[in-house]
């Protein structure tokens, strides 16, 4: 089934970056992946169409209405019971949210349909999240001016995972952290660049000697980089072995 994402936000045509260009923009064009926005500003009554209001209590900036906003969820979540979608699971983009990472990209790339709620200015009125409650998701310890650019992160990551989407000069299994690991270095033309040799396994043909020495240079990044991701990635005998030499290749044995 085509998995839908529907967005509210007080700017989709910001969201010509996704829907637009490259492999996000590809699988829309091609039916793979549904996106549907909602504005807010479409379900206000008065005529400034106002969306936000002063902060009680005082303080700086504006909060969003909560009223604008449930209105506009409830359209999303009416539309997406029309097309069978009965309990479509929400998400907040915030910085207060959940640390977005490959493994949450894969839990959220299995649900039908996602409604994103894609916020502005100092926040949004708390009561909402009674009415509609939701997932709170962030892409990182920094804050940004509002949750559109997230929602695109963070659909850019699903689209990629959906079976098709990825043409095929590219795959996502050989992405960084598909296997829990960072990339490996990549090489093209011309075979010496000012000196610089390519790997000369990467042109031997062989293809399990070039499998292999890409995992290694995967293992090697990663335990280089960040350490933290093997952690919680137990190492087969052949990767630890890859590793082992890694480290001795570089110099690198602490
Ligand atoms: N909105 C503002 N900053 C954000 C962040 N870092 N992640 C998700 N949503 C946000």
């Amino acid at each position: 089934m085509t998995p839908q994402y529907h967005v509210v936000t007080l700017f989709p045509a910001l969201f010509t970056a996704l829907t637009e260009y490259g492999v996000s923009g590809r699988a829309i064009r091609n039916k793979l992946v549904e996106l549907k926005f909602w504005d807010p500003r479409d379900f206000t009554s008065d005529s400034y169409r106002t969306v936000d209001d002063r902060p009680f209590g005082g303080g700086p900036g504006m909060v969003l209405m909560a009223e604008p906003l449930d209105l506009a969820l409830t359209a999303a979540k009416t539309a997406l019971r029309r097309a069978g979608i009965t309990q479509p699971r929400l998400v907040y983009l915030s910085p207060q949210g959940r640390t977005l990472n490959q493994t949450l990209v894969e839990e959220l790339a299995r649900e039908p349909a996602l409604v994103l709620l894609a916020g502005r200015y100092e926040g949004i009125d708390e009561r909402l999240f009674a009415r509609h409650p939701m997932a709170e998701v962030s892409i990182g310890d920094y804050v940004l001016s509002g949750g559109e650019l997230p929602a695109m992160v963070l659909m850019d990551a699903l689209i990629r995972t959906i079976p098709g989407a990825l043409g095929h000069a590219d795959s996502a299994s050989e992405d960084s952290f598909a296997d829990g690991l960072l990339d490996c270095p990549h090489y093209t033309r011309p075979e010496v660049y000012l000196g610089g040799e390519a790997p000369p396994v990467l042109l031997s043909g062989n293809h399990g000697d070039v499998a292999r020495w890409r995992l290694k240079q995967g293992l090697g990044r990663t335990w280089q980089r960040r350490p933290d991701l093997l952690q919680g990635r137990p190492l087969s005998r052949e990767e630890q072995n890859l590793l082992d030499e890694f480290r001795r290749e570089t110099g690198d044995t602490v």
